[in-house]
């Protein structure tokens, strides 16, 4: 999960990372507000910041100085509502203003490839990062860091001695990137970034403008986290599907699936989509891995989650039974479709192969219902799905 500016600024703020005063708002008047409030510390001198999940809002024009409460919200008027890269500005950050002396650039993150971290440092902050690596690679220093060690004082020394610092500043430098490895480490982040962090003409460093990523896989140890999700932007099928721990993605087509393990999924999703080419190019509308086991619960969750698409024109099942049999698969189908009564109002075509497949689809096959369609193949059994959802 990427967090906001405004709450990356927050958990600095935490951490004790140098931040500026900064509020949201969410109207032109709180904004004023804010302003009014914030300005204090900064002669009236506010800066009203876009929040939106994506870089570059300076040059797209979603960061504008105030000098008074007034033009905060003459700035907040024109930055709300504004479109950044996609993203529609819900609301504002009211910063305080900084007198910038000169920007640099700090970040850790995870390297994958290297399977380690890297803390990456240049002098020449503020700018696209992605620029700067491209046409001067030698002005961002790239250390790597031993996750086992983390950014301790000498590693803090190697990061700014390697992005050239002046001993001066190295030595203010050193102790914030020492906190943003502590936010890093202690958040799970996976990444870290400051652009710019910034000396002020009073010679404090400030972290500036804040991205953070969070490793969701850690989300276990953070139930504080969760108030950062951003709901207004999750797919309410998804946020649905999340609170009953299935593996949920929405896509634009009309056939829902269901399957057991996430690499059948996907090649069913491939067989859909090559088979609904006949059918006037039907699509997948979804992704859907209901596990190892598929009980009725797990099955009626699914199938009220896939159902409740109104995209959705039919329904391809496709299990493989293996530690969990196919006569249990098949009673979960029936328990679900008994379960979910009037509100199942669309065909499922099932395939089940493996495990106990007999029994399996002797279960189904007497069950006979109406709704219900048993196919042998899996190329089969996509075929009719994609022409069933043609037909509706
Ligand atoms: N609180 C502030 N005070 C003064 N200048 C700021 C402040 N916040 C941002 N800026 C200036 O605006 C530039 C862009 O802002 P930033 O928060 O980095 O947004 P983005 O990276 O999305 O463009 C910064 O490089 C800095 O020069
Ligand atoms: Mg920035």
């Amino acid at each position: 999960m990427d967090l906001f500016e405004y709450q990356a600024r927050d958990m600095f703020e935490k951490h004790g990372v140098p931040v500026l005063a900064g509020a949201v708002a969410t109207t032109p008047e709180e904004a004023k507000e804010a302003a009014e409030r914030i300005g204090t510390a900064s002669g009236g001198v506010t800066v009203v910041k876009a929040q939106v999940k994506t870089g570059g809002r300076g040059k797209a024009g979603g960061v504008k100085v105030a000098k008074s409460a007034d033009e905060a919200h003459e700035h907040a008027s024109a930055i709300l509502g504004m479109d950044i890269k996609g993203h529609t500005v819900h609301r504002v950050m009211i910063a305080q203003g900084a007198q910038i002396a000169e920007e640099y650039y700090f970040s850790i993150l995870l390297d994958r490839a290297n399977r380690t971290y890297l803390a990456m440092c240049s002098r020449e902050g503020g700018v696209e990062i992605e620029q700067l690596a491209v046409e001067r690679p030698e002005a961002l220093a790239r250390v790597v860091v031993d996750p086992n060690v983390g950014i301790d004082d000498a590693k803090a020394r190697e990061i700014v001695e390697a992005a050239g610092f002046d001993a001066d500043t190295a030595a203010k430098v050193e102790p914030v990137v020492k906190t943003l490895w502590t936010v890093y480490r202690e958040e799970d982040a996976t990444l870290v970034e400051v652009n710019p962090l910034v000396k002020t003409e009073g010679g404090d460093i400030v972290a500036l403008d804040g991205k953070v990523s969070l490793d969701a896989n850690a989300d276990f140890r953070h139930p504080d986290h969760e108030a950062l999700e951003d709901s207004s932007a999750t797919d309410p099928l998804e946020a649905q599907a999340k609170e009953k721990g299935l593996n949920y993605v929405k896509l634009d087509g009309s056939v829902g699936i269901i399957g057991n393990g996430a690499g059948l999924v996907m090649s069913t999703l491939d067989v859909v989509a090559y088979a609904g080419e006949e059918f006037g190019g039907q699509k997948p509308a979804n992704f859907l891995d209901i596990g190892g086991g598929a009980s009725a619960q797990v099955m009626a969750d699914g199938l009220h989650v896939i159902l409740g698409d109104p995209q959705v024109k039919s329904v391809f099942v496709n299990v493989f039974g293996g530690i969990t049999a196919c006569d249990a698969v098949a009673d979960g189908i029936v328990g679900a479709l008994d379960k979910l009564g009037d509100e199942a109002t669309k065909p499922l075509v099932v395939r089940l192969d493996g495990n106990n497949v007999e029994e399996g689809r002797r279960i189904l096959a007497e069950r006979a219902h109406p709704l219900v369609t048993l196919e042998e193949t899996m190329d089969g059994a996509a075929r009719r799905a994609a022409e069933l959802a043609s037909q509706n």
